[in-house]
């Protein structure tokens, strides 16, 4: 059983509330199309239910800590060096459509540097979590990155950009030259479960650009401790701040991130 801080027990227990709130939510979904709420009206508000939640625990927990949540202000604390990275609901698209993959994550930032992150998925009850220099875990198990060898028995997952946003032609060029060199890719619809999913070893690798920092900040300490790589899409850069990532266990980061990041 792993050896759990007061501050990640916090975090697990703002999830939990968040999840109870948005579970409720989620089961409303499927009445939206016969009626006349907007669906995107509906999920934003679901999205903000979950978000106070979060914050009311945290900040009750933690009052100087800052706050960057997705649904709210950016709030600097009276501690300068510590703020929470929140997403309430991540994999949006999916809970509106009803698909059953989606997560809240919520991590902890000391002096630039993520220390502490959860990633909680309520409709399998899956909790991610870890703390710097204390291993990484999925529930009560220890998570390690995958440990296959071969890139042709491995599975990649990536985001695509859709609507409006940048980078279509790029990441559909980084598509044609991976797939023939692997067994598959997704496209899951949860930054933050792509990189909980790298964490654990079902994916081999995940990489996306266009990101926000509530996307991957708990993911980021969540891979690290599973003995994964992190890198930002240009080199040297911070992903939190640039929003692009690759994450991949230390078995094929090199070839992989030479397939990309070209
Ligand atoms: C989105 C998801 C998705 C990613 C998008 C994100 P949201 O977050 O993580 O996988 O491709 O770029 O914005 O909007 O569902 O919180
Ligand atoms: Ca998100
Ligand atoms: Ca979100």
């Amino acid at each position: 059983m792993p050896n759990q801080s007061a501050t990640i027990n916090v975090m697990i227990q703002a999830a939990r509330k968040a999840a109870k709130s948005l579970l409720k939510d989620f089961a409303e979904v499927e009445n939206l199309q016969a009626s006349t709420k907007s669906p995107g009206d509906f999920v934003s508000k679901a999205d903000l239910r979950a978000e106070k939640i979060i914050r009311y625990e945290l900040e009750k927990a933690r009052p100087y800590y800052g706050w960057v949540g997705e649904e709210s202000e950016e709030t600097i604390g009276k501690d300068p060096t510590r703020r929470w990275i929140v997403d309430p609901l991540d994999g949006t698209s999916n809970f509106l459509h009803g698909i059953p993959h989606w997560a809240i994550s919520i991590a902890l930032e000391h002096k630039n540097e993520i220390t502490t992150g959860v990633i909680y998925d309520p409709i399998r009850d899956e909790c991610f979590f870890a703390e710097k220099g204390n291993g990484a875990w999925l529930n009560d198990k220890r998570l390690r990155v995958s440990g296959r060898t071969q890139m042709i028995e491995m599975l990649f997952s990536t985001g695509i950009p859709f609507a409006n946003k940048s980078g279509l032609s790029l990441t559909l060029k980084e598509i044609e030259s991976i797939m023939p060199k692997c067994s598959g890719l997704r496209r899951d619809g949860s930054a933050a479960l792509d990189l909980a999913y790298v964490a654990s070893g079902r994916f081999d690798g995940y990489w996306e650009r266009g990101l926000n920092s509530w996307d991957i900040a708990a993911g980021i300490i969540i891979v690290k401790e599973s003995g994964g790589i992190i890198s930002s899409l240009k080199k040297g850069e911070n992903p939190i701040s640039n929003g692009s990532i690759l994450a991949a266990s230390g078995k094929v980061f090199e070839e992989f991130s030479n397939l990309i990041m070209t």
